[in-house]
């Protein structure tokens, strides 16, 4: 079918968190919100059946995990990835997060590093901070417009006895990398050489534009495999986050038996009966849907682009090369971050992340969502160039 992506609903009211918690989150309930990451789409039509056959039968009791979870998992990722996960095995948990806050209770203990890549989505520092271990960055370099890996920093940051876990977001948000094998093969040997396990967070990784492709870590290598945990949703790609569900995959027998009994007690393990029935049928039948959707967003970029080089030259977009999340280099308009806030929040009432948020690197930058209708962008776009015709006149 073809899927009306220029259709405006109106969320409001609707206890979106997007949406009706621009004002507490962002600080102007006027704004129009493009923060946090959920689309302004409706889901696939085989997931709107398949939650509706649930809800009309009126019948929400608890539910077991059936084989089906597994099957759309595997099927997916041979797909649209061609990784055959062969005999993986595949966790359900109720959301990405709970796999990385679980993952740092494993395997560290207080006073022990986890690896991350600031500017970083910023609940990667709260999964280790709020859990009294502590963050080495290493920090993505923006050279001539592109982020790229620091790998002698890495190897470092790898060799200290105390790093025991590296997040690897992967797509990354929100600098909107997609990986190369070159890149992802040497971190993977280093982590492997230095005994430090890879949680490869690949939720974005169905958001990817065309000259790029998206290599999951642990189809690399058997010993990345033996080494990796991958967390994957179909929460972003088909817009399900409050249906709650996600899959934790991994090779190894020794993460499964480490991970699942944590994962267990902290009780993220009790299956949604929609959420399980929206990521069977997404994962079964999604292609269709984000074929349409990655031309769509494709366009949504072209036109923000070129918006922002005609009218804007101050603000530039990094170039996306996965996800719907696009990092704005705002430097050149020589602002603090609370000046850059204003300006954003109130001056233009858009409601975007600010990049502040994800560590000292994004000082300067903003975080845009452009998974909205193209009406929705033109309107951030009329607002945004208003309050910039003021600010530089
Ligand atoms: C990289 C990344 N990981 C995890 C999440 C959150 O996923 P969940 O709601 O499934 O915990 C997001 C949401 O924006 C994300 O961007």
């Amino acid at each position: 079918m073809i899927y009306d992506f220029d259709r405006v609903i109106d969320r409001k009211n609707t206890f979106s968190s997007k949406w009706d918690n621009v004002g507490p989150r962002i600080g102007n309930p006027d704004a129009l919100p493009m923060w946090v990451a959920d689309m302004d789409f409706p889901a696939p039509q085989p997931v709107v059946d398949a939650v509706r056959k649930r809800a009309e039968s009126g019948i929400y009791g608890y539910a077991f995990l059936p084989p089906e979870f597994r099957q759309a998992t595997a099927r997916w990722m041979k797909v649209r990835h061609g990784w055959d996960i062969g005999q993986a095995h595949v966790l359900y948990t109720t959301s990405i997060l709970p796999i990385l806050f679980s993952a740092v209770q494993a395997y560290t203990q207080p006073g022990d590093k986890v690896i991350v890549q600031r500017p970083v989505y910023y609940p990667f520092l709260q999964a280790v901070e709020n859990q009294g271990r502590e963050v080495s960055s290493n920090s993505l370099r923006l050279v001539n417009g592109r982020y790229e890996m620091d790998f002698d920093d890495l190897e470092r940051r790898a060799a200290d006895p105390k790093a025991k876990i590296m997040f690897l977001c992967s797509p990354h948000n929100p600098v909107g990398r997609v990986f190369t094998e070159q890149e992802l093969r040497r971190v993977g040997e280093i982590c492997l050489a230095n005994h430090v396990l890879v949680i490869s967070d690949e939720v974005h990784s169905d958001f990817v534009y065309p000259g790029h492709k998206h290599i999951p870590m642990a189809s690399l290598s058997d010993a990345f495999a033996q080494n990796t945990i991958t967390a994957v949703s179909t929460s972003k790609t088909f817009n399900t986050a409050g249906l709650r569900t996600a899959a934790m995959i991994t090779h190894s027998d020794a993460i499964r038996e480490v991970m699942e009994p944590v994962l267990a007690n902290n009780r993220v393990m009790s299956i949604s009966t929609f959420g399980l029935d929206a990521y069977v049928a997404a994962y079964n039948g999604g292609e269709e849907y984000v074929e349409q959707l990655l031309t769509y967003l494709a366009g949504n970029i072209a036109y923000l682009d070129s918006t922002l080089k005609a009218d804007m030259p101050k603000i530039r977009l990094i170039q996306p090369e996965g996800t719907y999340l696009m990092w704005l280099d705002c430097r050149e308009l020589g602002m603090d971050d609370a000046a850059l806030d204003d300006f954003f929040t109130n001056k233009a009432a858009v409601g975007l992340d600010k990049g502040f948020w994800f560590g000292p690197e994004g000082s300067g930058f903003m975080r845009m969502n452009v998974a909205c209708p193209r009406a929705t962008l033109e309107e951030a776009m009329r607002r945004l160039r208003e309050a910039y015709e003021n600010y530089v006149r």
